[in-house]
């Protein structure tokens, strides 16, 4: 069984071959090519978390070993995308504390954190701003233009009034071009970065057409690479759709529609997120896992047939507050699975981060979901699986694109032998 399946798997990469042969080596930066990530040459699939407290608890220097243990910790289990917040607006020790005026120590954390991320080649999936109260949000963004007398009386109007609109672009341009303390290299010009994330989890639930998130995000996805092209871009989207597909869709609407958001010119790739336990609550673990696996089909196979773009499953999770640990097991393994078949038949899906490691001694972050490695040897080592997996997957393909570049030197010396004759 496990032979067939290699044999099957190289067939369906010799298949697929001319997808990614002409793309060349660029300088470290993951790029897209049709539904793969690439990088230097190769697909790339990686196995991720999340991790959202890292620029706070790097701000203090006293505290920043734990960054460093837990980036060691994701190492160790094959861990290779980090993602994480590069925003918190107002509030307590923020990195905004009011429109465009920033706090060094703060964006030192986040140096640091990048640097770190660099050091144990983690790539970093950073995001902009929230949705939610948590680190300031929209809601921190519209009050903001209150204080100034904009008639805004909504956190949705984030989306719409123009100085909101131009104090989130004045973050988003303050966060790209911040030059990196520690390294001395512009964050836009850094392969360590992944890509950027306009938002965690945009939600526009005034206006539940979509036109609002729609009119957004490409306002947003153009200014953004008005500044960088280097990078990729995400929505930051759960992927709940829009009238198009609503049977999809847990009971309720939120203002995005997955397939129209994501194919907005500057996004290069899709995210969806899977919280079954928070989306079907009251239901039964079958039930949930049932609605798991069609939740991440579907948008693995609207990634592949419609956006033709890579998908990232950028959060999924279970609580122990309302499960055990053999329970969020199983969601694990679903998740991965199923992220695996799709990537090892050439599918749309590059990877999965979790939500959220965590490293000891951070129990103020703690959330239900949160997965301290050393401290929970069953769960970590079904993550060190998948890594290996999609580590496995990641070095057929740079075997085989050496071997197609051995192939066509030897083509170019013998043509080169023959004009001489
Ligand atoms: C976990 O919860 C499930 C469902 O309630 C139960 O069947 C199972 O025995 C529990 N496992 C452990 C190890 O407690």
């Amino acid at each position: 069984m496990k032979h067939l399946g290699v044999a099957f798997f190289v067939l369906l990469l010799i298949q697929n071959y001319g997808i990614f042969l002409h793309v060349e080596a660029d300088n470290g930066f993951v790029k897209t090519k049709g539904v793969q990530l690439i990088l230097n040459g190769s697909p790339y699939y990686a196995n991720g978390f999340n991790a959202y407290w890292m620029m706070y608890v790097a701000s203090d220097s006293s505290q920043r070993d734990k960054v460093s243990s837990a980036f060691q910790d994701a190492t160790k289990h094959g861990l290779r995308i980090a993602r994480t917040w590069a925003f918190s607006d107002g509030g307590y020790r923020p990195l905004q504390d009011s429109p465009g005026s920033y706090n060094e120590q703060m964006f030192q954390g986040l140096d640091f954190v990048i640097s770190e991320a660099k050091k144990y080649d983690i790539k970093v999936v950073l995001s902009l701003v929230n949705n939610y109260e948590n680190f300031g949000g929209k809601k921190q963004y519209v009050d903001w233009a209150k204080g100034q007398g904009q008639s805004v009386t909504s956190e949705d109007d984030f989306f719409t009034n123009s100085v909101v609109k131009g104090y989130y672009k004045n973050h988003i341009k303050t966060v790209l071009t911040r030059r990196n303390s520690l390294t001395g290299i512009a964050y836009k010009d850094d392969p360590t970065i992944m890509a950027w994330e306009l938002m965690n989890e945009p939600r526009c639930p005034s206006d539940k057409s979509g036109k609002t998130i729609q009119a957004w995000i490409t306002e947003m996805a153009s200014y953004l690479k008005s500044i960088d092209r280097n990078h990729l871009l995400e929505v930051g989207l759960e992927g709940f759709y829009g009238a198009s597909k609503q049977p999809s869709n847990p009971n309720f609407q939120v203002g995005t529609d997955f397939i129209t958001n994501n194919q907005i010119p500057g996004i290069d790739f899709a995210t969806v997120h899977a919280y079954p336990d928070q989306w079907l609550p009251g239901s039964s673990d079958e039930d949930q896992l049932s609605f798991l696996n069609s939740w991440l089909n579907d948008h693995i196979q609207d990634a592949q047939k419609i956006l033709h773009k890579p998908i990232l499953v950028a959060e999924f999770g279970k609580s122990l507050k309302l499960s055990n640990n053999t329970q969020r097991t199983k969601l694990f393994k679903t998740v991965y699975s199923t992220i695996y078949s799709s990537a090892s038949g050439g599918g749309a899906a590059v990877g999965g981060s979790f939500w959220q490691l965590l490293a000891a001694g951070l129990d103020n972050f703690r959330d239900g979901y949160e997965i301290i490695l050393s401290e929970n040897p069953s769960i970590a080592s079904v993550i060190a699986q998948e890594s290996q997996k999609l580590g496995r997957l990641r070095k057929m393909y740079a075997r085989l694109r050496n071997i197609e570049k051995w192939k066509r030197a030897r083509e170019i010396k013998s043509r080169g032998n023959n004009n001489g004759n």
